[in-house]
Protein backbone atom coordinates (compact mmCIF):
# COMPACT_ATOMS: atom_id res chain seq x y z
CA UNK A 1 0.00 0.00 0.00
CA UNK A 2 1.07 3.43 -1.22
CA UNK A 3 1.54 6.42 0.89
CA UNK A 4 3.33 9.57 0.53
CA UNK A 5 5.65 9.97 2.97
CA UNK A 6 5.54 14.04 2.21
CA UNK A 7 2.03 14.08 3.29
CA UNK A 8 1.69 12.42 6.53
CA UNK A 9 -0.77 14.40 8.72
CA UNK A 10 1.35 15.56 11.72
CA UNK A 11 -1.93 15.14 13.71
CA UNK A 12 -4.34 12.52 13.32
CA UNK A 13 -7.67 12.08 15.88
CA UNK A 14 -9.68 9.42 16.35
CA UNK A 15 -13.26 8.21 17.12
CA UNK A 16 -12.62 4.80 18.70
CA UNK A 17 -16.25 3.55 18.25
CA UNK A 18 -18.07 0.00 18.09
CA UNK A 19 -16.37 -1.82 20.78
CA UNK A 20 -19.49 -3.16 21.87
CA UNK A 21 -21.01 -3.95 18.59
CA UNK A 22 -18.27 -5.63 17.31
CA UNK A 23 -18.48 -8.28 21.04
CA UNK A 24 -21.95 -8.61 20.84
CA UNK A 25 -21.26 -9.76 16.63
CA UNK A 26 -19.11 -12.63 18.60
CA UNK A 27 -22.14 -13.47 20.79
CA UNK A 28 -19.93 -12.03 23.66
CA UNK A 29 -20.13 -9.04 26.13
CA UNK A 30 -19.62 -5.78 25.76
CA UNK A 31 -16.31 -5.56 27.81
CA UNK A 32 -14.41 -8.06 25.95
CA UNK A 33 -15.26 -5.65 23.06
CA UNK A 34 -13.15 -3.26 24.89
CA UNK A 35 -10.60 -5.44 25.83
CA UNK A 36 -10.10 -5.90 22.06
CA UNK A 37 -9.97 -2.19 21.24
CA UNK A 38 -6.61 -1.86 23.64
CA UNK A 39 -4.86 -4.29 20.87
CA UNK A 40 -5.67 -1.27 17.93
CA UNK A 41 -4.72 1.13 20.50
CA UNK A 42 -1.30 -0.69 20.42
CA UNK A 43 -1.52 -1.30 17.32
CA UNK A 44 -2.27 2.37 16.00
CA UNK A 45 0.13 3.66 17.88
CA UNK A 46 2.88 1.97 17.18
CA UNK A 47 2.01 2.67 13.32
CA UNK A 48 2.28 6.26 13.64
CA UNK A 49 5.28 6.64 15.15
CA UNK A 50 7.10 4.32 12.46
CA UNK A 51 5.09 6.08 10.03
CA UNK A 52 5.95 9.77 11.20
CA UNK A 53 2.74 11.11 12.54
CA UNK A 54 3.69 13.46 15.27
CA UNK A 55 -0.01 13.43 17.59
CA UNK A 56 -2.16 11.07 17.77
CA UNK A 57 -5.69 12.02 19.98
CA UNK A 58 -7.60 9.22 20.87
CA UNK A 59 -11.41 9.29 22.33
CA UNK A 60 -11.25 6.96 25.05
CA UNK A 61 -14.12 8.12 27.27
CA UNK A 62 -16.20 10.96 26.72
CA UNK A 63 -17.99 12.80 29.78
CA UNK A 64 -21.57 11.18 28.13
CA UNK A 65 -19.51 8.24 28.38
CA UNK A 66 -20.62 8.33 32.47
CA UNK A 67 -24.00 7.78 32.42
CA UNK A 68 -23.44 4.12 31.05
CA UNK A 69 -24.14 1.43 33.53
CA UNK A 70 -22.38 1.30 36.86
CA UNK A 71 -20.89 -2.27 35.54
CA UNK A 72 -19.61 -1.31 31.87
CA UNK A 73 -17.90 1.64 33.48
CA UNK A 74 -16.13 -0.10 36.10
CA UNK A 75 -14.90 -2.30 33.54
CA UNK A 76 -13.69 0.18 31.75
CA UNK A 77 -11.84 1.98 34.54
CA UNK A 78 -10.31 -1.72 35.67
CA UNK A 79 -9.35 -1.75 31.65
CA UNK A 80 -7.51 1.45 31.69
CA UNK A 81 -5.46 0.78 34.72
CA UNK A 82 -4.46 -2.48 33.56
CA UNK A 83 -3.35 -1.07 30.15
CA UNK A 84 -1.42 1.63 31.49
CA UNK A 85 0.30 -0.87 33.66
CA UNK A 86 0.85 -3.04 30.97
CA UNK A 87 1.54 -0.79 28.18
CA UNK A 88 3.85 1.84 29.77
CA UNK A 89 7.12 0.40 29.03
CA UNK A 90 6.17 -0.72 25.85
CA UNK A 91 5.21 3.00 25.15
CA UNK A 92 8.39 4.24 26.74
CA UNK A 93 10.54 1.86 24.70
CA UNK A 94 9.01 3.17 21.34
CA UNK A 95 10.02 6.49 22.82
CA UNK A 96 6.41 7.70 23.13
CA UNK A 97 5.18 10.28 24.72
CA UNK A 98 2.13 9.49 27.08
CA UNK A 99 -0.61 12.77 27.58
CA UNK A 100 -4.21 13.44 28.28
CA UNK A 101 -6.96 15.77 27.98
CA UNK A 102 -10.17 15.56 29.93
CA UNK A 103 -11.24 15.48 33.73
CA UNK A 104 -8.55 13.13 35.24
CA UNK A 105 -9.92 13.93 38.57
CA UNK A 106 -12.91 12.53 38.20
CA UNK A 107 -11.14 9.16 37.55
CA UNK A 108 -10.88 6.19 40.32
CA UNK A 109 -7.43 6.91 42.28
CA UNK A 110 -6.20 3.77 40.97
CA UNK A 111 -6.11 4.78 37.44
CA UNK A 112 -5.12 8.43 37.88
CA UNK A 113 -2.11 6.60 39.82
CA UNK A 114 -1.49 4.24 36.87
CA UNK A 115 -1.69 7.28 34.22
CA UNK A 116 0.65 9.62 36.21
CA UNK A 117 2.92 6.80 36.48
CA UNK A 118 3.11 6.49 32.50
CA UNK A 119 3.07 10.23 31.94
CA UNK A 120 6.19 11.01 34.03
CA UNK A 121 7.75 7.41 32.94
CA UNK A 122 7.77 9.02 29.12
CA UNK A 123 7.93 12.44 30.05
CA UNK A 124 11.34 12.81 28.33
CA UNK A 125 10.12 11.21 24.86
CA UNK A 126 9.25 12.55 21.19
CA UNK A 127 8.67 10.67 18.19
CA UNK A 128 4.77 10.53 18.88
CA UNK A 129 2.74 12.11 21.41
CA UNK A 130 -0.40 10.04 22.10
CA UNK A 131 -3.07 11.84 23.83
CA UNK A 132 -5.83 10.20 25.68
CA UNK A 133 -9.12 12.18 25.64
CA UNK A 134 -10.37 10.54 29.18
CA UNK A 135 -14.06 12.05 30.69
CA UNK A 136 -13.73 14.43 27.94
CA UNK A 137 -15.76 16.74 25.85
CA UNK A 138 -15.81 19.48 23.44
CA UNK A 139 -18.07 21.54 25.19
CA UNK A 140 -16.28 20.98 28.47
CA UNK A 141 -13.16 22.03 26.95
CA UNK A 142 -14.78 25.20 25.13
CA UNK A 143 -16.07 25.59 28.42
CA UNK A 144 -13.07 25.79 30.34
CA UNK A 145 -11.57 27.94 28.16
CA UNK A 146 -14.12 30.42 28.69
CA UNK A 147 -13.80 30.47 32.06
CA UNK A 148 -10.45 31.42 32.17
CA UNK A 149 -10.41 34.09 29.65
CA UNK A 150 -13.30 35.45 31.88
CA UNK A 151 -10.98 35.45 35.10
CA UNK A 152 -8.06 37.26 33.26
CA UNK A 153 -10.71 39.68 32.07
CA UNK A 154 -11.91 40.25 35.03
CA UNK A 155 -8.36 40.34 37.14
CA UNK A 156 -8.08 43.32 34.24
CA UNK A 157 -4.96 41.13 32.60
CA UNK A 158 -6.61 41.17 28.97
CA UNK A 159 -9.18 43.21 27.47
CA UNK A 160 -12.29 41.47 25.95
CA UNK A 161 -11.65 42.82 22.60
CA UNK A 162 -8.76 40.94 22.51
CA UNK A 163 -9.87 37.62 22.64
CA UNK A 164 -9.12 36.35 19.32
CA UNK A 165 -8.97 32.94 17.62
CA UNK A 166 -5.41 32.38 18.61
CA UNK A 167 -6.43 33.33 22.36
CA UNK A 168 -9.66 30.73 22.79
CA UNK A 169 -7.25 27.67 20.86
CA UNK A 170 -4.18 28.71 23.51
CA UNK A 171 -6.74 28.33 26.51
CA UNK A 172 -7.89 24.73 25.57
CA UNK A 173 -6.73 21.46 27.01
CA UNK A 174 -4.89 20.83 23.54
CA UNK A 175 -3.19 24.50 23.94
CA UNK A 176 0.29 23.18 22.56
CA UNK A 177 -0.73 20.79 20.05
CA UNK A 178 -1.83 21.43 16.30
CA UNK A 179 -5.23 21.04 16.03
CA UNK A 180 -5.61 17.32 13.87
CA UNK A 181 -5.99 17.47 9.79
CA UNK A 182 -7.56 13.88 9.87
CA UNK A 183 -10.12 13.02 12.22
CA UNK A 184 -10.87 9.08 11.86
CA UNK A 185 -14.28 7.70 13.19
CA UNK A 186 -15.15 3.81 13.21
CA UNK A 187 -17.93 1.54 13.19
CA UNK A 188 -19.57 4.27 10.85
CA UNK A 189 -21.15 6.77 13.19
CA UNK A 190 -21.51 10.23 11.40
CA UNK A 191 -20.97 12.38 14.54
CA UNK A 192 -18.57 13.99 16.23
CA UNK A 193 -20.28 12.94 19.65
CA UNK A 194 -18.65 16.12 21.59
CA UNK A 195 -15.35 15.13 20.77
CA UNK A 196 -12.45 17.88 19.37
CA UNK A 197 -15.41 20.70 18.63
CA UNK A 198 -13.10 23.72 18.50
CA UNK A 199 -10.09 21.91 17.03
CA UNK A 200 -12.02 20.05 13.97
CA UNK A 201 -12.79 23.07 12.52
CA UNK A 202 -10.49 22.07 9.15
CA UNK A 203 -10.27 18.52 9.48
CA UNK A 204 -10.78 16.11 7.24
CA UNK A 205 -13.30 13.53 8.20
CA UNK A 206 -12.60 9.78 7.34
CA UNK A 207 -15.29 7.14 8.78
CA UNK A 208 -15.27 3.18 8.25
CA UNK A 209 -17.22 0.68 8.86
CA UNK A 210 -15.26 -1.33 10.33
CA UNK A 211 -15.68 -1.82 14.38
CA UNK A 212 -12.60 -0.28 16.68
CA UNK A 213 -10.98 -3.68 17.03
CA UNK A 214 -10.90 -4.89 14.27
CA UNK A 215 -9.66 -1.23 12.67
CA UNK A 216 -5.86 -2.14 12.49
CA UNK A 217 -2.58 -0.26 10.66
CA UNK A 218 -4.11 -1.58 7.18
CA UNK A 219 -7.14 0.51 7.69
CA UNK A 220 -5.26 3.65 9.14
CA UNK A 221 -3.12 3.48 6.21
CA UNK A 222 -6.12 3.48 3.99
CA UNK A 223 -7.57 6.53 5.85
CA UNK A 224 -4.29 8.66 5.49
CA UNK A 225 -4.30 7.67 1.39
CA UNK A 226 -7.68 9.03 1.27
CA UNK A 227 -6.68 12.07 3.37
CA UNK A 228 -3.77 12.62 0.93
CA UNK A 229 -6.34 12.36 -2.60
CA UNK A 230 -8.17 15.77 -0.55
CA UNK A 231 -7.44 18.65 -1.79
CA UNK A 232 -7.71 21.25 1.27
CA UNK A 233 -9.27 24.41 0.61
CA UNK A 234 -9.86 26.28 3.82
CA UNK A 235 -12.37 28.05 2.29
CA UNK A 236 -10.19 29.69 -0.78
CA UNK A 237 -10.66 28.57 -3.79
CA UNK A 238 -9.70 25.25 -5.44
CA UNK A 239 -6.01 25.41 -6.82
CA UNK A 240 -6.99 23.93 -9.64
CA UNK A 241 -10.02 26.17 -10.30
CA UNK A 242 -7.93 29.19 -9.60
CA UNK A 243 -5.16 28.45 -12.16
CA UNK A 244 -7.97 27.64 -14.61
CA UNK A 245 -9.98 31.02 -13.92
CA UNK A 246 -6.50 32.61 -13.79
CA UNK A 247 -5.58 31.36 -17.19
CA UNK A 248 -9.27 32.51 -18.25
CA UNK A 249 -8.32 35.68 -17.29
CA UNK A 250 -5.40 36.03 -19.28
CA UNK A 251 -6.88 34.24 -22.65
CA UNK A 252 -9.50 37.72 -22.14
CA UNK A 253 -6.96 39.99 -21.86
CA UNK A 254 -5.18 38.93 -24.99
CA UNK A 255 -6.33 40.55 -27.70
C1 LIG B 1 -16.40 2.76 22.01
O1 LIG B 1 -17.19 1.64 21.81
C2 LIG B 1 -15.72 2.76 23.36
C3 LIG B 1 -16.25 3.74 24.31
C4 LIG B 1 -17.15 4.64 24.05
C5 LIG B 1 -15.73 3.67 25.66
P1 LIG B 1 -18.68 1.58 22.33
O2 LIG B 1 -18.68 1.08 23.73
O3 LIG B 1 -19.35 2.88 22.14
O4 LIG B 1 -19.31 0.48 21.39
P2 LIG B 1 -20.68 0.57 20.59
O5 LIG B 1 -20.67 1.87 19.86
O6 LIG B 1 -21.76 0.50 21.62
O7 LIG B 1 -20.66 -0.60 19.67
C1 LIG C 1 -17.92 8.34 21.36
O1 LIG C 1 -18.55 7.11 21.24
C2 LIG C 1 -17.03 8.35 22.55
C3 LIG C 1 -15.84 7.52 22.49
C4 LIG C 1 -15.49 6.80 21.47
C5 LIG C 1 -15.03 7.53 23.66
P1 LIG C 1 -20.01 6.87 21.83
O2 LIG C 1 -20.40 5.48 21.51
O3 LIG C 1 -20.04 7.26 23.26
O4 LIG C 1 -20.88 7.92 21.02
P2 LIG C 1 -22.41 7.91 20.61
O5 LIG C 1 -23.20 7.66 21.85
O6 LIG C 1 -22.60 6.82 19.60
O7 LIG C 1 -22.64 9.26 20.01
MG1 LIG D 1 -20.36 3.72 20.62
Amino acid sequence: MLIEQGQIPKHIAIIMDGNGRWAKSKGNIRSYGHKAGVDSVRDITEACAQIGVKYLTLYAFSTENWDRPKIEVNALMRLLANSLRKEAENLNENNIKLETIGQIDRFPKKCQRELQEAIELTEGNDRLHLCLALSYSGRWDITEAVKKLAHQVKDGNIDPEDIDDEMISGHLSTADIPDPELIIRTSGEYRLSNFLLWQLAYSELYITETYWPDFRRNELYKAIQSFQQRERRFGKLSEKKQKKSSSLYVQELTP
